[in-house]
Order: C-alpha cells, then structure tokens, then sequence
C-alpha cells in the first residue's frame, strides 16, 4: 500500500489527531509533515488523554514507526518534554524518528514571535507564541539550524556564531530588546544534541523503503487548509514550509507525490477558529457559547476559547478542491446533539452579489455575510451509534447535505473521542 495523506479542511483542530489514531491501526509508519508545536492533538485511548505537539499520533500502537519529516520545526525543549511524558506514562518512544533536516525553533524565535506580535499592535495575527512563525520565515531565508547541526557539537557552535549575532542586531535595533548571549544559548542547546540524536536519521530513506516494501505510510498533516501560507486566510495564516496542504505532504516527507494514492480531508461538524482573522459564520452569541462549551472548544496548545460558528460550506468544498480529497472525515456530530435547528453557510454575500467562492483577500472576506440554509436538527444522543443507518435521519439529513456540498464522500464520521465512538460508512482503505 501507498502513501495515505490526512489533512485539515478548515482552520485546524478538526480532529486529525483523532482520525489518523485510528487510520493508524492498518498502516506501518505515522509520519508529521509540516508545521511544529503550534499544532496540538488530543488523543484519548486505554492509557487515557495525551495532548501531542510534535510526536506522531501512532506513537500509541507500539509496533508503528514515527516519523518526524523534514518539513516540521522542532524546538527541543518541547520535543524532549514530550517524549519524557510519553515515557512516564508507559509509552515506547523507541520507534520514534525525527529527520536530520528539521529545522530548530531557537530562543530568538520565540522572543520575535511575541515581540512581532506586539509591534503588529491591532494588526496582530494571533500566533500560538511558540516561535514557529520566525523559526520557518529563517528557513526561508536561509538563516536556519536544522537536526543535523544540533547534533553535531562542531556544526552547531558554528552556525549560531554567523546566525547569533545578526539575529542579536535585529533584536536590539528592530525591537530595542535586550541581546542574547552565545554561552547561555548554546550551553542550553549543547544538552539537546545529545538526547535527541538517537532518533535522529535520514526520514526520506526510511519512508522510500517502506514504500518499496510494500507498507502503509500515513501522512499527517497540521492546521487546516483554511491557515495555509498560500491558500488561507493570508495574513492570518501560520507559517509552515511546506504548506500543510495535501501538496506539501510528499516535500515535507522527502518522497515522490507519485506515491500518494488517497487524500482524507478532516472536517468538523461546525466550524472554529483560534487566533484573528475573518470568520463569516462566527456567532458571537448564546449559540456560539454553546458550542464552545459543549464542543469544550479550548484550544489544546494554548487553552484559547476557540471561535466558533455554523459549518462553513463555501470555505469546505474549496479546501476540498484544493487538497484533491478522496474522502472526508466528519468530526464531532455529537457535540451538536441536542440543538433545535442547525444552520450550514451555503453562499456569502458581498456588497450586491452572492459568491459561491472563497475570496483571496481577508478584507473581501472579512465583508462577506453568510448565507444560510436551516436544517432541523436531532434531540437525541448519537454517541453509542456505531452505523450510519441507525443514525437520526436528521442527523443523517445534515451529514448527507454537507457531503453533497463539499462534494466528497464522507467515509467517516465520529461521534465522540473514544477510539471506538466513530461510524465507518466506507472503509477509507
Ligand atoms: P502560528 O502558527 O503560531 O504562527 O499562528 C498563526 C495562526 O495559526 C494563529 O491564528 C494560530 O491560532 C493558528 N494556529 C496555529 N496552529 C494551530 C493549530 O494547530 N490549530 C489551530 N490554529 C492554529
Ligand atoms: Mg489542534
């Protein structure tokens, strides 16, 4: 079996965590391809809840291997906070392999990542903090350290001398902060080198030859379509080289997109978002409340209440068309159990005409009221279901209609964090 990508389709948080644990039941390798700890993951199984940043979600199985591609940035600080949790808790870390080619968050990362911030004033786009915007604007431009020189004391020591300094000026002349000093930081990063270099190795080659065997390689994408760099709601995107699209799978995993064979977009049953940025079917009312609470929509990096607001339609089926999916994934029904009428956003005006489409500018989207179709909802609980069949048909009436406009089979539908709380319509492979 080929490569298998799992992508977010709206601004994250849709439950990929949730959806790649259990796809990772029939695969070999759980691969991370983008992105860092900005993204966070919860995962409930036997040995209880665990919120991951950076490991892979198949971390639970024992006989997976996990793979950190190169397109992720990694601060080790976390990354080792992480492991050692895992370790606690009585999870093997042992079949954990992180790319040599990931580039570093460093402390400078998360001082411009705050003091950007700041400067940016009401213009500020809401980053998680973490310094994963900065560590992916220098690999960019080429002022980055990755895995290889971290482990490699000589290299390290090397780079930060070139890199320290100039990132040093812009400290202190661009944001008047205080300097770094070169001892603290690299006695600091000296220690990580260390620890992690047991995992350290050349991902790609791994994930060529398990292909070449035969083996399932699950692909796991971070954030959502609607927070890509190219694709999103720009400037209130985040930041990842490659974009955490279904594209950027194959180059954040050093392998040929001819190997890709099926793309799993994951969807929400309503829609959310962390962080600024235009929202056309945000309620800022008792309904949007209730979601949050009911949904318990916090965000699991940084404890932010989550926006939150009806399903998004328009916005769906372009991410849909822009990560080519084969099949989607619907998260979280079950949260709207219970709520009398639920509403799905099928158009957006703007000004005196009606668009179908997404708009490229943040201020047209910003503009765009939503347009909505009412559907009656179910005032049963649907988490003990397990066919769709047996489903409400209002319930199967709000699935149906939503597959009918993203315009992709949902294959998938879950109906509570437990491993087993999900309805397999069709089996995605
Ligand atoms: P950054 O990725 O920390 O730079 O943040 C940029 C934007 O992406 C902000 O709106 C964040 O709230 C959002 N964001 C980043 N990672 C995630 C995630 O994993 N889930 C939801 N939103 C995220
Ligand atoms: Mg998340």
């Amino acid at each position: 079996m080929p490569a298998i990508i799992v992508v977010g389709g709206q601004w994250g948080d849709e439950g990929k965590g949730r959806v790649v644990d259990l796809l990772a039941r029939k695969s070999h390798i759980v691969a991370r391809y983008s992105a860092g700890n900005n993204a966070g993951h919860t995962v409930v199984n036997e040995l209880g809840e665990f919120r991951l940043h950076l490991v892979p979600a198949g971390i639970f199985y024992g006989d997976k291997e996990c793979i950190i591609g190169n397109g992720v940035v990694i601060d080790p600080a976390v990354l080792l906070q992480e492991i050692g949790e895992l370790e606690e808790r009585g999870v093997s870390v042992e079949r954990l392999h992180i790319s040599d080619r990931c580039h570093i968050i460093m402390p400078y990362h998360l001082l411009i990542d705050r003091l950007d911030e700041e400067l940016r004033g009401k213009a500020a786009i809401g980053t998680t903090g973490r310094g994963v915007g900065p560590a992916f604007a220098d690999k960019v431009g080429r002022l980055g350290i990755r895995m290889g020189d971290l482990i490699d004391p000589d290299a390290f020591r090397q780079r930060l001398s070139f890199i320290l300094p100039y990132k040093n000026a812009v400290l202190q002349k661009l944001y008047g902060a205080e300097p770094l000093s070169f001892e603290d930081v690299s006695s600091t990063y000296a220690g990580y080198g260390p620890q992690l270099s047991p995992f350290v190795t050349d991902t790609a080659a791994l994930v060529q030859d398990a292909l070449d065997r035969g083996e399932t390689v699950l692909l796991e994408g971070a954030q959502g379509a609607l927070l890509d760099l190219d694709a999103g709601t720009y400037e209130y995107v985040t930041s990842s080289v490659p974009s955490s699209l279904a594209g950027g799978a194959t180059v954040g995993m050093g392998i040929g997109p001819v190997h890709v064979s099926k793309v799993v977009g994951v969807y929400k049953a309503y829609q959310t978002r962390v962080g600024n940025g235009p929202m056309p079917t945000e309620l800022v009312d008792k309904m949007g409340d209730a979601l949050r609470e009911r949904g318990w929509e916090y965000g699991a990096t940084t404890g932010r209440p989550r926006r939150c607001g009806w399903f998004d339609a328009v916005a769906a089926r372009y991410s849909a068309r822009l990560n080519g999916l084969t099949s989607v994934a619907f998260t979280r029904l079950d949260v709207l159990d219970g709520f009398p009428s639920l509403s799905i956003c099928t158009a957006y005006r703007l000004g005196e005409s009606t668009i179908r489409t997404f708009p490229a500018s943040s201020v047209a989207l910003a503009r765009c009221q939503p347009v909505y179709e009412e559907l009656p909802g179910w005032q049963k609980d649907t988490r003990q279901i397990r066919a769709f069949e047996e489903l409400p048909p209002q319930a199967k009436a709000y699935v149906e209609r939503i597959q009918e406009l993203i315009g992709c089979p949902i294959d998938l539908v879950s109906v509570g964090p437990e491993r087993d709380q999900a309805i397999i319509v069709n089996p995605v492979f």
